[in-house]
């Protein structure tokens, strides 16, 4: 009898155990699903048989979901079906078609993705070579009367960090006046109090002596090991170090000084393995009542053939941290520009720098120079110091006391705007996600002006594609928040979608497509001042490299919204992409909009301009009655070309004696030659190739199963080969056998411990006292027991209730689906995978 009982309470530890075993995705499936207010997701779970594993960050109504691996197909169609039925229940019933309640609730999934571990996002390292080789250069030689005036900030501010006089971001003494300009204000006593950033990056050494007093645990979490610290654990986890001690190193004897000395810094880990979209857009609003600022250096890979934005709960988890993050002031989101310019890529290809919600962060090197590798577009914002002209940005290290000496490439320049931010939401904690940007582009300085892309624009501010507005100066962005007025809120106008359907000439004419925004549908919009333009268009091209397209304002502003590209052979074109631009700051908005699209290579790829929309963001008229932007939706950009209003067309708009904006005028020396920029593929400590192909592998869902038994050969286990592996990577497997002999030596013990029991009982007294306890375990197994059976049913019945679904109507809905913000160029097959099963 005991010994039953003590059975049954191992049989429960086990299956409570079972639930601790981590549900990764070697074994099963995971989904984000979008449920209506009145559904639960519990209910959900049960119905489906699947395991709620949350909500997805601080996404309302969108939660995550596992289930076994083998479960998954039956998933797959389950979804596919409620998704031809929404889309019909959208076409409401116009051509005939009802669509009959489902009796299970799941109608009340209003959206699905099934979720895939991808490796996408690259650090924006430059090329280690060119770094190298530029460091060996000889530095220039340092003005003595300005070495004096640093000894003075020492002596004054009592700095006693070693490698403060390398730090020539900070005070530069041989480039006079190429720096931060910051000094002042910590002599002002401006330093960054109260302020946190997080580093979104590869990990952050919190145990460095030169970050742990300003290290901020509870705005941290390593999103790719699923624990609280975000401590650097691959060998080459040290990217995310260097930025955040660039932000906020420490006044200590540690290495040097970050921006933002005084300010506080998290962490959170998310490049270090493949991670899953809901798992980035739970990492891009973490903590996000704490965290204020996010900076962020990295993104697609700057190859120059890339055009890849973030998935829609992603960009989801952006716009809620603009509108709700540090308390309704919104999440400061910094990106890097990106490294590939001399592989011809430009920001805009890039949906992280071109959101409106991020500020785009380009290089400036010491010697006031425009690096090489730092990509132009619209979408920039500003400029900030890194690598180049012989010297890089000398930052703190991971290790106690380890400096990092050739930090570079626009992921420095990146942090140095997040410290500066920091220091003007010190004296202005009230500052908007948009005042921000405004004081950003009103105290940022042009340099080489000579250079003929610099255009004035409304606000008669300087702008450059190259530089954006100019580089950041610390002490006018600080002083001129200190008496800022606070804009109001975001007003926008989006345009109909305007039909072109013309085919592109080839050579230099360019296909132009106009239209009026009239003053009345702006009054109407509420849009006093235009801040940010979008356009998304359509064009179908065999060559995507051989387009660019340009934006000509009423005021007569010119936007290079994108660039040809001699690396980007995608037969596809633009599909619902949007490009963005910050160079029509000021205007009215009202007045003809030109967009050119131009195919300059004659060659025998051609094709069609289909047709695009005008997107106006500015400043409300009326602040009381703004109201916030609806979060975006996977249909906000569909429509049926037969429906979008014809718009003015015209071959050969007149003379642009504007070319795209080439690269600018750089030391020659610097020039790099063609070569690929380094793939990030980071590996485990001690791990060898097959890891680190397996994870390549694993971006595909629908080939992991394979690849896992492939890719991971036995030499992955360490176990004896009668012991099964369950196909689970080395961590895991020690995670269930350490379990299992865990609940071995446990029921061990119970079982002596009941059995020492018993005969003591039995020895005093012939009652047993313990015996609700028993059988109140043996309810729980019990209902564990049926809940899972009834799982088991249901979920069954499911999968089977589609059955009658045409052939047709599952076809026909992947055309509908949404991928085009994801790029397919590098092996179509494999993304295909990843993003067929988006919701339409
Ligand atoms: C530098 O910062 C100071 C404030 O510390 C400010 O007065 C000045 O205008 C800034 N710019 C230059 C170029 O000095
Ligand atoms: C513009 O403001 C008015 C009230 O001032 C409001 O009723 C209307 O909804 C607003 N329009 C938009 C598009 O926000
Ligand atoms: C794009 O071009 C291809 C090849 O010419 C054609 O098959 C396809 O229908 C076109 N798509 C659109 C939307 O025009």
């Amino acid at each position: 009898m005991r010994f039953l009982r003590t059975a049954v309470l191992c049989s429960l530890l086990a299956v409570a155990s079972a639930g601790i075993f981590p549900r990764t995705y070697d074994t099963h499936d995971f989904f984000a699903l979008q449920l209506d207010p009145s559904t639960s997701p519990d209910h959900v779970a049960r119905v489906l048989g699947a395991h709620h594993e949350g909500q997805i960050g601080s996404l309302p109504g969108h939660h995550k979901f596992s289930l076994p691996r083998e479960k998954g197909p039956g998933m797959d169609a389950l979804l596919q079906d409620l998704r031809v039925r929404r889309r019909l229940k959208r076409r409401g019933g116009s051509d005939g078609t009802t669509v009959q309640k489902r009796e299970d609730g799941l109608d009340g999934i209003l959206w699905s993705q099934k979720l895939a571990l991808r490796q996408r996002l690259q650090k924006r390292i430059p090329p280690k070579e060119r770094l190298d080789a530029s460091w060996q250069r000889a530095v220039a030689v340092e003005d003595p009367a300005a070495v004096q005036n640093r000894e003075k900030i020492v002596t004054a501010l009592g700095i006693a960090d070693p490698i403060f006089d390398m730090q020539w971001h900070l005070f530069n003494t041989a480039q006079l006046g190429h720096d931060l300009n910051v000094t002042g204000l910590w002599l002002e006593g401006i330093t960054g109090d109260g302020v946190i950033t997080a580093v979104v990056d590869d990990g952050l050494d919190m145990y460095s002596d030169d970050l742990k007093d300003n290290y901020f645990a509870q705005g941290s979490f390593d999103f790719n090991d699923k624990v609280e610290e975000p401590k650097p654990r691959l060998f080459d986890d040290k990217h995310g170090t260097r930025c955040a001690g660039e932000v906020a190193a420490g006044k200590n004897s540690v290495c040097g000084l970050g921006v933002a000395w005084s300010s506080r810094v998290s962490g959170i880990r998310i490049l270090s393995k493949p991670i899953d979209d809901a798992d980035e857009a739970s990492a891009v609003n973490f903590g996000f009542q704490d965290n204020h600022i996010y900076s962020c250096s990295w993104g697609p890979p700057d190859d120059g053939k890339t055009m890849e934005a973030p998935g829609v709960l992603i960009r989801k988890a952006m716009v809620r941290g603009v509108q709700d993050g540090r308390q309704g002031k919104g999440s400061i989101f910094v990106f890097a520009a990106g490294n590939g310019a001399f592989a011809d890529d430009n920001c805009n290809f890039d949906g992280y720098t071109n959101s409106i919600y991020s500020i785009t962060v380009g290089a400036i090197d010491r010697a006031g120079s425009h690096p090489s590798y730092s990509e132009s577009c619209s979408a920039q914002l500003v400029v900030a110091y890194s690598s180049g002209s012989g010297d890089a940005i000398h930052t703190t290290d991971v290790g106690a006391d380890v400096c990092a000496h050739s930090h570079g490439g626009t992921s420095a320049a990146g942090p140095l705007a997040a410290g500066a931010i920091a220091l003007a939401l010190s004296v202005r904690p009230d500052l908007t996600w948009r005042d921000v940007q405004y004081l950003l582009l009103e105290t940022a300085v042009p340099v080489h002006e000579e250079g003929d892309d610099w255009k004035v624009t409304k606000i008669g501010k300087k702008f450059s594609h190259d530089w954006g507005y100019g580089k950041v100066d610390t002490g006018a962005l600080v002083h001129k928040a200190k008496d800022w007025k606070l804009v109001k809120p975001q007003a926008w106008y989006h345009s109909p979608w305007l039909r072109v359907q013309h085919d592109i000439p080839q050579g230099m004419q360019g296909l132009a497509s106009t239209f009026d925004v009239t003053e009345e549908a702006l009054a109407k919009a509420n849009v006093s001042r235009l801040e940010h333009v979008t356009v998304t268009m359509n064009v179908n091209h065999t060559r995507r490299g051989d387009l660019s397209v340009e934006l000509r304002s009423p005021e007569g502003i010119i936007s290079y919204l994108s660039t040809t590209r001699r690396r980007d052979e995608m037969n596809a074109g633009y599909i619902d992409w949007t490009f963005m631009s910050v160079a029509h700051w000021g205007e009215s908005g009202i007045g003809t909009w030109t967009v050119i699209v131009k195919d300059t290579n004659v060659n025998g790829f051609s094709g069609v301009f289909t047709d695009w929309r005008l997107n106006l963001w500015g400043e409300a008229v009326d602040a009381s009655t703004q109201q916030l932007h609806p979060l975006p939706d996977e249909h906000d950009d569909d429509h049926n070309i037969e429906d979008a209003v014809v718009a003015t067309v015209s071959v050969n708009p007149g003379p642009t004696k504007t070319e795209p904006p080439q690269a600018p005028p750089t030391d020659q020396v610097d020039r790099p030659v063609n070569e690929k920029p380094p793939s990030f593929e980071p590996s485990p400590v001690g791990a060898t190739a097959t890891t680190a192909a397996a994870s390549v592998v694993s971006t595909s869902t629908a080939s992991v199963t394979s690849a896992a038994a492939t890719a991971e050969p036995s030499s992955d286990s360490f176990l004896p080969s009668f012991l099964p592996t369950f196909g689970a990577s080395r961590r895991t497997q020690v995670w269930i056998y350490a379990s299992l002999a865990l609940i071995i030596v446990f029921c061990l013990a119970l079982g002596i411990y009941f059995h020492l029991q018993r005969r003591k009982r039995l020895r005093n007294n012939p009652h047993d006292d313990y015996e609700f306890e028993l059988v109140d375990g043996d309810d729980k197994a019990d209902a564990l027991t049926n809940r899972k059976d009834g799982r088991r049913r249901r979920g069954g019945e499911l999968y089977n209730a589609f059955a009658e679904e045409s052939e047709e109507l599952l076809t026909d809905v992947t055309d509908d689906d949404d991928n085009s913000y994801r790029d397919q160029s590098d092996d179509e097959g494999k993304e295909k995978d990843m993003t067929k099963s988006e919701d339409a």
